[in-house]
């Protein structure tokens, strides 16, 4: 009967069902957090150093507000074996990599990876293709729960088919692993990969900087607000277990504490993965409390996962709007300008409805409680016009409850 089926499907030009092509499903229901070494260390990756930031991600309180992941980027790796196994690169990673994911999931952290769909990585090290079975095997045994996969050195392939392979490969290893499809957007991945990773670049690398363009010649990386406004057509895209990634934060890199602070509230506003990307080891302070901020994390992690949208926008001064599960509402007064703004912000007379949630503020009709999630403080109800003054380049963060 089975033979019969399949003999109808054949003839009819349906191809055999795939008894795979399905990612993992029930991973990344909230958008991923954890740390990757890329944005601060580069190149510069030993077990030493994936091992004092698995230490410090407990010791400074990271776990316990929510990140998992320590994922190693490029450059980890050494050569092919005889029979094309990959293996690390044995000065940096003595110990093996098994020991090193031992080592993590020991700490109740979770162990994170890097390859790449072509020939070799960004970082000229063996890439995955031809081997998309074997390292999917190889990474399994080593207790791998979170890939992140590159598009350096792709010349004639298609996108969507190389990470279905990733994909495929995985699923065949069996072992639950995150895929973090890392192309840059450039074959507009939120279109096809829902069904292939948990997570896709939306845009080119992030740079340390508030607003500008670096240029590196045959490509660009951009500063945090380049970044906020590539996401803007994107939102209906995401959602849980497939979410827009505009790339690991570079809260504690460079930027003013303003800045690292609105870039933090941006990343929850827009639901997106929070992979950390500076020193865990040595984090000042005001920047441990940025990335720890649970009012903040709990509004990126809010189980109804719909991004945020900017709702208004007025001589660089913008306000952003999320659903939450509650029924109430993130709001985020972004000052993306050189100079203070203050504001003087009428709830009643402002009617704010999002079409892709179907959820509105009214707070001419509803009245809701406001918290500033950076201060901790309650400002009253919307019954009342809000007053602030807010720095340049920061933000006022609010979380609106019935
Ligand atoms: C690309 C990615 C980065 C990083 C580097 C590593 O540029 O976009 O995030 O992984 O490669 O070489």
């Amino acid at each position: 009967m089975k033979r019969f089926i399949l003999v109808v499907l054949m003839a009819a030009g349906l191809a055999a069902p795939n008894v795979f092509s399905q990612k993992f499903e029930g991973l990344a229901m909230t958008p991923p957090m954890g740390w990757n070494s890329w944005n601060k260390f580069a190149c510069n990756v030993d077990e030493k150093l994936i091992r004092e930031t698995a230490d410090a991600m407990v010791s400074s309180g990271m776990k316990d507000a929510g990140y998992q992941y320590v994922v190693i980027d490029d450059c980890w790796h050494g050569e092919r074996d005889a029979q094309g196994l990959i293996r690390p690169n044995a000065q940096r990673f003595p110990s093996g990599m098994k020991a090193l994911g031992d080592y993590i999931h020991a700490k109740g952290l979770k162990f994170g990876i890097y390859s790449d769909a072509g020939w070799k990585t960004c970082g000229g090290h063996p890439g995955s293709r031809g081997h998309e079975y074997q390292d999917a095997q190889t990474y399994a045994s080593w207790g791998v729960d979170y890939l992140k996969y590159d598009w350096c050195n792709t010349d004639g392939l298609k996108a969507e088919g190389a990470y279905a392979t990733m994909r495929e490969a995985l699923r065949a290893a069996g072992r639950p692993i995150i895929f973090s499809i890392c192309e840059w957007g450039d074959n507009k991945p939120w279109e096809w990969a829902s069904n292939v990773g948990h997570l896709w670049r939306t845009t080119g690398d992030i740079y340390p900087c508030w607003d500008c363009e670096k240029n590196y010649g045959t490509w660009s990386a951009w500063g945090v607000m380049k970044i906020v406004d590539k996401q803007i057509p994107l939102r209906k895209y995401a959602g849980p277990g497939h979410w827009n990634d505009p790339d690991m934060m570079e809260v504690g890199n460079g930027l003013s504490n303003t800045e690292g602070r609105a870039h933090f509230s941006m990343w929850a506003m827009l639901a997106a993965p929070m992979m950390s990307g500076n020193d865990l080891r040595n984090m000042p302070a005001e920047i441990k409390a940025i990335l720890t901020n649970k009012d903040v994390i709990a509004v990126g992690q809010d189980a109804l996962g719909v991004e945020g949208f900017r709702a208004i926008e007025e001589n660089g001064l913008e306000t952003w709007l999320k659903p939450l599960n509650d029924g109430g509402w993130a709001v985020c007064f972004l000052n993306r300008a050189d100079t203070a703004k203050t504001l003087d912000f009428s709830w009643k007379s402002q009617y704010m409805q999002d079409g892709l949630s179907n959820k509105e503020l009214n707070a001419a009709r509803d009245t809701y409680k406001i918290r500033d999630l950076w201060t901790g403080k309650d400002l009253g109800t919307t019954a009342s016009n809000l007053k602030a003054s807010i720095q340049s380049h920061d933000v006022l963060m609010l979380r609106l409850t019935r």
